[in-house]
């Protein structure tokens, strides 16, 4: 993809965001579910972070707690908030070091001390108390100014809202971060994506009563403003705020030297999966405040203390369970239930383990603790099982043999590697197979298929489970009053529904054939046999044929599609759903691009908009008749149609090189010609 589009739909997003907070917040109206909020909250920081050019000044993904309000008092922390510079290995925790040693500029490393405190990743507030009580409580904001979330703070158990301990100075911030458990959190997890979000979520709330709904809790862990505080080291500020009445992490320490921090480490990161909460690292604090205060801050960041983060992308994990999953072309694939563990913002509870080979060669076994990765949009996989952990008297993972259906699965031989495959199958059964056929309903739904807008996994799902669609006809005979009645659903959904499928009631044929999910026939190939075959009724009369050996002379089919498309016809479930199908759908006949056409040779470019036809219609009406786009201005350029609000440069640049432009009407007349 090139910049362009992705900034183009990068930018689009925010925008949808924006509009989707001023619903949520100033109209108390949100248009869509807060799943899908955190989705597209999600997309905005997986494109920043995957195109790092993306990122700007304005970005949604710096506002802190990303749903800016304008419903709550801004307030300014009258000690900023800061945010923690990042360490990931020795190296780090060894120049994080070496700079406090020279700053102070004296040989005291061996003898630094520091707290140690999990990180956990959650929401961090600032409370401040006067003579003991619980005056303000603000979110981080920008850092600089927090949101006056005081009476959502209040809800909170964890907080104390008076406190009458002598030493408790007469003035103070007490800092920390609202979370929630993840044993909470499993109740929410339809509506967030991560525990993080969910408290996020509440705790911006404008009703503090639904704010209470939530089990949100408090550890506190550090300090802004005070007056008259008489303390000498962290730890012993962490030991006063348990006597004050906040709870605070019990996996706190106190540690001298890197080495030790790093066995800490290790130590805490095995820790991590038993834990109720997320932790993304552990904090290191200089040990005493008054070092910490020679210290100082460097831009937003305090030079005393670092967070030592976790890898973003594995974390160490449990295995409850092995599941096995059948796919759309009848394929085994074993699934590692594992106990949930947050690995980068995304909390991971299914990890796959590819296939029966890949279990028997690392002998991974339920029970077992092991290391899982997740990277991008890639499903997150077992990459190793630590063998230490094991527990005595665990045994080897017998794969079935046997599909859920009752189909005795196979091993397929590869002709071409002459070897058998490493997945087994449950034999092309089709519709046949319950199990496939849920997840072919799936693939006709999606997005590069049919693409019915709102027909997603989970609705498949649940209208097989109430036996709503057992076929893809089904779709388009669906009980809409019985959809209506459903949790979750009304009026409206179900209106938007049957809009988003009739609209998807024409196809074209190679979409069509694409749809069907026969196995080797992806989007290329279903394309090739659609120009060939022209129409659904030389497709459908495939099924007469004894043999396909009009399909060989197509370029880019081989014997192994031709065997599947004849797998197909032969299954008599399939060849049904076909004449269902083409009753219901007006599927569009393939249209040759002619080669010898009007435009033929001749190269167009397109700026601006155009009245009364979309750009890919344009672009397929210049193709259809032999002409070809290009993408830029340059001496290959024939012609330079322009339409409103063009892009001036291209204009000019088409003129320096003598390149003919034409308006929206001469294009036509040369069309029409
Ligand atoms: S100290 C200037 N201590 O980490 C010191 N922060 O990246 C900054 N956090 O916004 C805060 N556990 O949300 C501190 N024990 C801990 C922490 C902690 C989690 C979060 C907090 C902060 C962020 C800094």
């Amino acid at each position: 993809m090139n910049e362009k589009l992705i900034k183009k739909q990068y930018l689009k997003k925010i925008s949808d965001l924006r509009k989707h907070n001023q619903a949520y917040y100033d109209k108390s109206a949100p248009l869509i579910a807060d799943t899908d909020y955190d989705k597209l909250k999600n997309d905005i920081i997986n494109y920043e972070k995957k195109y790092k050019f993306l990122k700007n000044q304005n970005s949604p993904s710096l506002l802190v707690g990303f749903r800016p309000s304008k419903n709550f008092k801004k307030i300014k922390h009258k000690v900023p908030m800061l945010s923690l510079s990042n360490a990931f290995d020795e190296e780090d925790l060894i120049n994080f070091e070496k700079r406090i040693t020279n700053y102070l500029d004296k040989n005291i490393s061996s003898n630094i001390e520091y707290s140690a405190e999990p990180k956990i990743d959650g929401i961090s507030a600032s409370l401040y108390y006067r003579d003991g009580k619980f005056i303000a409580g603000l979110s981080r904001g920008d850092g600089k100014e927090g949101e006056d979330i005081t009476e959502n703070l209040k809800t909170i158990k964890d907080i104390p809202k008076n406190i009458l301990e002598k030493n408790f100075p007469k003035e103070i911030d007490i800092r920390g971060e609202v979370f929630i458990k993840n044993s909470d959190f499993k109740k929410l997890s339809d509506k967030f994506a991560n525990p993080r979000n969910a408290a996020s979520g509440s705790l911006r709330q404008k009703n503090p009563s639904e704010t209470k709904k939530i089990p949100l809790r408090f550890i506190a862990y550090t300090f802004g403003y005070e007056k008259n505080m008489k303390i000498a080291t962290q730890s012993e500020y962490l030991q006063n705020l348990s006597k004050w009445g906040f709870k605070t992490n019990p996996l706190n320490k106190t540690i001298k030297g890197v080495k030790n921090l790093l066995e800490n480490y290790k130590l805490i990161e095995q820790k991590r999966e038993d834990l109720d909460f997320d932790i993304d690292g552990i904090v290191y604090k200089v040990n005493d405040l008054e070092l910490q205060r020679r210290l100082g801050n460097v831009a937003n960041a305090p030079r005393w203390a670092i967070a030592h983060k976790f890898s973003a992308n594995s974390a160490i994990s449990k295995i409850e369970k092995i599941e096995i999953q059948i796919g759309r072309t009848g394929a085994l694939t074993p699934v590692a239930k594992i106990k949930p563990i947050n690995v980068g913002g995304v909390v991971v509870s299914n990890a796959t383990l590819h296939n029966e080979e890949e279990i028997t060669r690392k002998d991974i076994r339920v029970g077992d603790t092991v290391v899982v990765e997740r990277a991008g949009d890639v499903i997150p996989h077992v990459v190793s099982v630590d063998l230490n952990k094991r527990k005595e008297g665990s045994k080897k993972f017998v794969f079935p043999t046997k599909c859920p259906c009752g189909f005795e699965t196979i091993k397929e031989f590869n002709e071409v590697s002459k070897k058998f495959d490493a997945v087994r199958r449950c034999p092309d059964r089709g519709f046949d197979c319950d199990k496939i056929a849920k997840e072919k309903i799936k693939h006709f739904v999606s997005k590069e298929a049919l693409n019915i807008e709102g027909f997603g996994k989970k609705i498949v799902e649940n209208f097989w489970s109430l036996k709503l669609i057992k076929l893809p006809q089904d779709i388009f005979k669906l009980n809409y009053s019985k959809i209506e009645i459903l949790d979750g659903w009304g009026r409206q959904s179900v209106a938007n529904l049957k809009y988003s499928i009739d609209l998807r009631k024409t196809i074209s044929l190679e979409k069509f054939i694409y749809s069907l999910g026969i196995r080797h026939i992806g989007l290329e190939n279903a394309k090739l046999i659609s120009k060939n075959l022209k129409s659904i009724k030389n497709f459908i009369s495939l099924s007469k044929k004894k043999n396909f050996d009009d399909l060989i002379n197509i370029d880019g089919i081989g014997v192994t599609q031709i065997k599947s498309i004849k797998n197909f016809f032969d299954n008599k479930t399939n060849l049904n759903v076909l004449l269902e199908l083409e009753k219901i759908l007006s599927i569009t006949n393939s249209i040759e691009f002619k080669k010898d056409g009007l435009l033929k040779n001749k190269t167009f470019m397109l700026t601006g908009k155009l009245n009364g036809i979309s750009r890919a219609e344009a672009k397929s009406l210049i193709e259809k008749n032999s002409g070809s786009i290009v993408s830029n201005v340059s001496k290959k350029l024939d012609y330079l149609i322009v339409g409103e609000k063009p892009t001036k440069r291209k204009i000019d640049n088409a003129m320096s090189l003598n390149i003919k432009i034409l308006n929206q009407g001469d294009w036509l007349k040369i069309l029409n010609e």
